[in-house]
């Protein structure tokens, strides 16, 4: 029985997210042009039963909004709309090989909004089987480690995605997950999205993830069947788990992904910082904080392998790199850092947010950014 919805989530996953991307005008495109704005902040209470926990989040939220936004960015990925019918469908039976608490957490999040579980499950999923080597104009995100004179370290982020980011910007939010009253972690993501691409552990560690476009769909739905770990739900498990930058090192290089994926890790002082370089299943390198010889006081990644040259076509790394360099470690901190993402082509028309964030100092911060160009 299992093997049998495996062997058909696979086939439907193939067959539908290998088909050519094809981008409509988004619906909403009130969200540019104006000022950028901190994001909201919402609380989900990790001491509540899972399918409780974003109930008062989705209570609180224009539905109506939320659900054609989230029917744009499938309709996007699943051009057609009875393959969208029926991987729903299969994907609502799917949950079951969604670990806990999240097959559950999404669970409770379809019952409070009314939208249909498998829809959730497949934005839940989309970075899974769509990160793979293939033809996209993403030029999704950037994220930095960097060290100030005190030695403490800060990291930033720009968050890029191709998929709508008018929309993306109107449903993005920050979360504090709180255990016994405390804030345990805290994340910015989407709403209905409970996996973690930002994050940060206060007095522990800060983490990011980007894209990585590498190997083949195959490797990816190779790596689900054999037990490898949806990759955002990973970042956010690592958050949950780890209580310092060490541990959080270990658990990211450690644990299998289903997809390739940059992780950055920055900690709380010194060369507490890393690019962790996955391929679908392995680690494939870990790059410190501190090995050039040029910049030893930040690492910056892209969405590009590290020992490689960026494209010419999509040289973010570079420019950020400059950036850096002019501000120099002795005035570097969290405004400089923001003004590096802030600083095209680093910031572009396809950022959604930029976070900045600081373990050793307890900050944590989004900024929504409506000040972007216009997609073009
Ligand atoms: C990307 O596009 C180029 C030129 O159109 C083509 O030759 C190449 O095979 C494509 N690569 C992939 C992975 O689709
Ligand atoms: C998102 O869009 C809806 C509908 O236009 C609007 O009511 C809401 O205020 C927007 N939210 C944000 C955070 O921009
Ligand atoms: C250090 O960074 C510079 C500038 O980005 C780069 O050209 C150089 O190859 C790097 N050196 C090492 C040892 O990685
Ligand atoms: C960072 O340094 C600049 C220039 O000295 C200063 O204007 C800014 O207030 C500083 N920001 C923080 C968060 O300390």
């Amino acid at each position: 029985m299992e093997s049998y919805f495996l062997i058909m989530f696979a086939f439907l996953l193939v067959g539908v997210f290998a088909l050519p991307e094809q981008f409509e005008k988004p619906f909403d495109t009130n969200n540019v042009g104006k000022p950028a704005a901190p994001a909201k902040t919402y609380i989900v209470d990790l001491d509540l039963a899972p399918s409780e926990r974003w109930k008062n989040l989705i209570e609180g939220y224009d539905l109506t909004y939320l659900k054609q936004g989230l029917n744009q960015i499938i309709d996007a990925v699943v051009p057609s709309p009875e393959l969208t019918n029926v991987i729903q469908r299969i994907l609502g039976d799917l949950d079951k090989f969604i670990p806990e608490p999240y097959a559950d957490e999404m669970r409770g999040l379809s019952d409070s909004s009314g939208i249909p579980l498998g829809q959730i499950v497949l934005i839940n999923l989309i970075y899974d089987f769509t990160a793979y080597a293939s033809n996209s104009s993403s030029k999704a995100c950037t994220s930095i480690v960097t060290r100030n004179k005190l030695g403490q370290i800060i990291q930033g982020r720009n968050l890029d995605y191709e998929l709508s980011p008018s929309v993306l910007r109107n449903i993005t939010i920050q979360v504090d997950f709180q255990q016994n009253g405390k804030t345990a972690y805290m994340g910015t993501t989407y709403v209905g999205y409970i996996g973690l691409i930002t994050g940060y552990r206060p007095g522990a560690f800060s983490i990011s993830g980007d894209e990585r476009d590498s190997g083949n769909i195959w490797f990816n739905i190779l790596a689900a069947l054999e037990g490898s770990h949806f990759t955002f739900f990973t970042e956010r498990r690592i958050l949950q788990e780890s209580s310092d930058y060490v541990s959080a090192l270990n658990q990211v290089t450690n644990t299998p992904t289903i997809a390739p994926v940059y992780f950055i890790l920055g900690g709380l002082k010194g060369n507490e910082g890393a690019i962790i370089v996955k391929n679908s299943k392995t680690t494939e390198a870990v790059i410190r904080l501190g090995e050039n010889f040029t910049h030893p006081w930040f690492i910056v990644e892209t969405n590009y392998d590290p020992w490689n040259k960026p494209p010419k076509s999509d040289d973010r790394r570079d420019a950020a790199i400059a950036s850096l360099v002019k501000i120099g470690e002795k005035s570097m901190n969290r405004t400089e850092l923001y003004k590096v993402l802030s600083t095209p082509p680093v910031f572009n028309d396809q950022t959604s947010y930029t976070t900045i964030m600081s373990a050793a100092q307890s900050y944590y911060h989004t900024m929504v950014r409506y000040d972007a160009p216009a997609l073009k």
